[in-house]
């Protein structure tokens, strides 16, 4: 499903309603709601939404799991770090307790070692094939989503839950979950706003399959729902 938002505002505001649905639905029928956030700078403003006075008390968050669908390969409170960005724009407004926080350990600094040990977190958390009932995801103007960035090795993976992967044009390595994890999730929604995404948008959604090059064509969940959220602006260019 594709909604188009006139800004936004109004896209956070489904995206935060869909959420409390989703978390609401979860928690009612199997007792808890595990969510794998986006990072990025696109969610920030969804995620605010969701810890204010608004929205903070639509859902049990002590029934609520938080899992990151990738990281940058830097410590927890470095700028670019998406665990610091949820930290400070939901986790601390919600007093979430880390008890309840799965995160990348990038203090452990190999990124091959950071992958493994939140393979095993995960993998044990869920103790068969993880089935999250939220993956949460951008896009980047490249096509790529989490971090399976185009021509890269971790679009290959098809056995192991989250993975170290080289990305050549940012000259790092950088941490995510995999496809066959993302596809396996009940609900995924794509946040996608902003011009300079109305190209790649138009490609990864209506022109030719190609994964390889626009990677986000790869999310296609087995039995879960799949939600394009998108502002005017991203949109401009889809037929
Ligand atoms: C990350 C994200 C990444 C992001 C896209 C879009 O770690 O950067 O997980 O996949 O969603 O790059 O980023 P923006 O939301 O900043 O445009």
């Amino acid at each position: 499903m594709i909604k188009i938002f006139e800004d936004a505002g109004q896209l956070n505001r489904f995206a935060a309603e869909k959420f409390v649905e989703i978390a609401d639905e979860a928690i009612e029928n199997r007792g808890s709601f595990t969510f794998a956030l986006a990072g990025g700078s696109t969610p920030k403003s969804l995620y605010q939404l969701l810890g204010s006075d608004e929205f903070k008390n639509k859902v049990d968050w002590s029934k609520v799991f938080f899992f990151f669908g990738d990281e940058r390969n830097v410590t927890p409170s470095d700028a670019e770090s998406n665990f610091r960005m949820a930290n400070e724009n939901l986790f601390q407004p919600l007093k979430i307790s880390e008890t309840h926080i799965c995160r990348w350990r990038t203090e452990l600094k190999d990124a091959e070692m950071i992958a493994f040990a939140y393979d095993v977190s995960v993998g044990n958390f869920f103790c068969t094939d993880p089935k999250f009932n939220l993956v949460l995801l951008g896009m980047g103007d490249d096509g790529h989503t989490a971090s399976l960035f185009p021509f890269t090795k971790a679009l290959a993976e098809t056995e192991r839950i989250a993975v170290a992967n080289q990305v050549e044009k940012l000259g790092t390595t950088r941490l995510t979950l995999t496809f066959p994890v993302i596809n396996n999730a009940r609900n995924v929604i794509f946040l996608v706003k902003g011009a300079d995404k109305a190209e790649t948008l138009r490609a990864v959604l209506q022109g030719e399959f190609q994964p390889e090059n626009y990677p986000a064509q790869n999310v296609k969940p087995i039995d879960g729902n799949l939600y394009w959220l998108v502002d005017r602006e991203a949109a401009g260019l889809l037929k």
